[in-house]
């Protein structure tokens, strides 16, 4: 038997490959494997010779497996190494892109973080509107310059295109009393020529907060928060009388700021929500929800394509929708 444990783990040492000392093992902790076999053989020993043996028996049993997973890991390791000698690290990796976001979305995703802030949920409403949502709730008459033909996208059917996010106040007081204070990013729509600064789709943000004692103060406290945000803590913003159908008092919001090359920019249009609005709303609804005694609010709109021109300072709004990823690259994570 000694000369079988010598044979055995010579066996292991000379097997040059995993799939030799797999041989090696079966041969000899197989099913008919010489350390089976006599394990078997215990069986026709007296009970005097048995624990000798057994104890020999085992020995073998524990060198030869402690061998044979020594063995076992040299040879992997070998075969490791030998890839790894095969390999080039000089050679170039494949290259991935990862992909990157559009400055728009960037910038949308930055704007939310801000009015979150505030306690603004996001709210949604469909590109293709009605003339109600887009116009008459919001206090548009018919005899309305924005509802001609040649301003507006409008469908066979007497749909149109949503010329701005104003819908979506609606469509958010339609479906819940106050209080409200919802941001609603999207796309708008205008027969606008296209040039350097207008295209006939572009991206809006409307902000509208209604609840009992809204005031003209908090839309100039949430205004000037959300500008101060973005452009820094130095950012004045004056509030521009002019006026919206939906709103009253209106203003168009002017930003200022040493990041903005101190220039007045005029950057969003706001007001108080009009008590029409919120009657029309009353209406739909079949209650006084809106009841324009108990509550009030502010609404304010701006378009996104001209906060990322002037944060990235590029001068033709043409370039956000071309799709040149050289350019896109740039400002792949600018905001
Ligand atoms: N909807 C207006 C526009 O598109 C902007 C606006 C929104 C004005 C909310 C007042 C209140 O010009």
């Amino acid at each position: 038997m000694e000369q079988q444990q010598y044979d055995s783990l010579a066996a292991i040492q000379t097997a040059s490959d995993t799939a030799a000392l797999k041989e090696v093992r079966l041969h000899y902790l197989g099913k008919s494997g010489a350390i089976s076999c006599l394990s078997e053989r215990m069986r026709t020993l007296s009970k005097e010779e048995r624990p000798a043996m057994g104890q020999l028996l085992n020995q073998w049993r524990n060198t030869f497996t402690e061998a044979l997973e020594a063995k076992g890991k040299i040879l992997l390791d070998q075969a490791d190494a030998a890839t790894f000698a095969s390999l080039d690290a000089t050679l170039p990796g494949t290259a991935s892109w990862q992909g990157g976001m559009h400055p728009l979305t960037l910038l949308t995703d930055r704007i939310v973080q801000i009015f979150r802030r505030l306690g603004f949920t996001m709210a949604e409403g469909p590109d293709i509107d009605d003339e109600w949502h887009c116009f008459d709730s919001l206090n548009t008459p018919l005899d309305h310059p924005a509802r001609q033909e040649q301003d507006t996208f409008y469908l066979p059917d007497g749909r149109l295109l949503r010329t701005h996010t104003s819908t979506v106040q609606i469509r958010a007081m339609e479906q819940a009393p106050p209080p409200l204070r919802i941001i609603a990013p999207g796309a708008a729509y205008r027969r606008d020529e296209i040039d350097a600064t207008h295209l006939s789709q572009f991206t809006q943000m409307e902000v509208l907060c209604v609840g009992k004692g809204i005031t003209l103060g908090d839309l100039k406290g949430t205004a000037e928060f959300f500008f101060r945000e973005l452009f820094g803590t130095e950012t004045e913003c004056r509030f521009r009388p002019h006026f919206f159908p939906f709103t009253e008092p209106s203003y168009e919001i002017d930003v200022r700021s040493s990041t903005l090359s101190h220039q007045w920019l005029e950057l969003a249009g706001c007001g108080m929500v009009d008590p029409a609005v919120f009657e029309a709303l009353n209406k739909k609804r079949g209650d006084r929800a809106y009841d324009p005694e108990e509550i009030s609010g502010f609404a304010f709109g701006f378009g996104l394509e001209r906060l990322v021109m002037i944060l990235t300072g590029i001068s033709d709004i043409r370039m956000l929708t071309e799709n040149d990823l050289r350019f896109l690259k740039q400002f792949a994570r600018e905001f």
